[in-house]
């Protein structure tokens, strides 16, 4: 009976020296030492063991279980460290490698100009205020001295929702909005997008302006001549000639066309300014009565200046680009460019 205890023992031994990995090496214990394992089986039945044998029986067969214990603990930790080891190699992380470098971008370049116009009319009083891009047609037109029928409408080739609905053509509406809610003075900037049926090199259907107004009770055109200058010169540069042209636009009285001197030849004339050394900007003039009494001011009591610019128009002159659609294509080797 002794001899069976120690050929389990041997047999024992033998499975754990055999055992490739931790895994197998539980096996082996589950085998032996587990609830329904031989070494246990022979545990249980020590009470079947006649009385006079007992005793050397069982100390023998706990000696063979501390010794089956022990090294089957000794292996168990081998292979752990050993697996553990192996695991830090496969997954090892070098942190001394360089980050990836994640690209970074930057504003649009007619994004940066507008705000670069926006500073400058902040610095001279101006507030910012929006208004909506589908607008009334008596907002876009009729409040702005542009009767419905009225041929003055034909400047701007309108996007219509329908009869009294259009995609705003300007941002000019938003004067019409402001005042009738506030009373002077009134010092006003007002940036947006605007819809115009039209799409060529220097058109396209969808583009930005920033429209402008002041008024009070003794507003004058120097006073426009004076902000105008100021921002023109802050944008294009304090040496620009600036001069003013007349011209006509249905909610200004008198109107005036600004014209800068050609930044692309210096004023000899080229195909950008047409050989004549001065290049349109923007269109400007003193708010008309009528739009005054339109929204309920006192044209005698009143007087205002107004003016309004095409942001991709001074982003093209600003940085010599020839072609508005260049601004929507987002090819990257022209954006990154600014
Ligand atoms: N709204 C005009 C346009 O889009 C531009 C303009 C001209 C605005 C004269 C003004 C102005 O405020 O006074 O063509």
């Amino acid at each position: 009976m002794i001899e069976d205890i120690l050929s389990i023992k041997d047999l024992a031994r033998e499975e754990i020296k055999k055992a490739k990995d931790s895994k197998t090496v539980q096996a082996v214990r589950v085998k032996f030492l587990g609830k329904k394992g031989i070494l246990t089986g022979k545990l249980k039945s020590l009470s079947s063991i006649p009385n006079e044998h007992r005793p050397e029986y069982g100390r023998v067969l706990n000696e063979v279980k501390t010794e089956i214990e022990a090294i089957l603990k000794k292996q168990e930790e081998f292979f752990k460290s050993a697996e553990l080891q192996n695991s830090l190699k496969a997954n090892r992380i070098d942190v001394t490698v360089p980050g990836y470098c994640i690209p970074c971008g930057h504003r649009h370049p007619t994004s940066r100009v507008l705000d670069e116009i926006v500073d400058v009319f902040l610095s001279l009083g101006f507030r910012i205020e929006e208004g909506p891009e589908v607008e009334l047609d008596y907002y876009n037109f009729e409040a702005l001295n542009m009767p419905k029928d009225h041929p003055a409408r034909d400047m701007q080739d309108t996007f219509y929702i329908n009869e009294d609905v259009v995609l705003r053509t300007h941002t000019s509406p938003v004067q019409v909005h402001v005042m009738k809610k506030n009373r002077p003075p009134l010092r006003v900037i007002a940036p947006g997008k605007v819809y115009r049926c039209d799409a060529d090199v220097s058109h396209t259907p969808m583009f930005q302006q920033i429209e402008g107004f002041m008024v009070d009770s003794h507003i004058t055109m120097s006073d426009l001549k004076g902000v105008l200058e100021v921002f023109i010169h802050q944008i294009f540069g304090p040496k620009t000639p600036v001069r003013f042209r007349p011209s006509f636009f249905p909610f200004t009285e008198p109107s005036a066309e600004i014209d800068i001197g050609c930044v692309i030849c210096g004023g000899t004339g080229c195909r950008v300014c047409k050989n004549t050394g001065w290049i349109e900007i923007l269109g400007a003039g003193m708010i008309n009565p009528r739009v005054f009494e339109m929204v309920g001011y006192d044209p005698e009591a009143y007087t205002g200046f107004a003016f309004g610019m095409g942001i991709e128009r001074i982003t093209m002159l600003k940085y010599g680009i020839d072609d508005i659609r260049l601004f929507f294509e987002n090819d990257k080797r022209f954006l990154e460019q600014f």
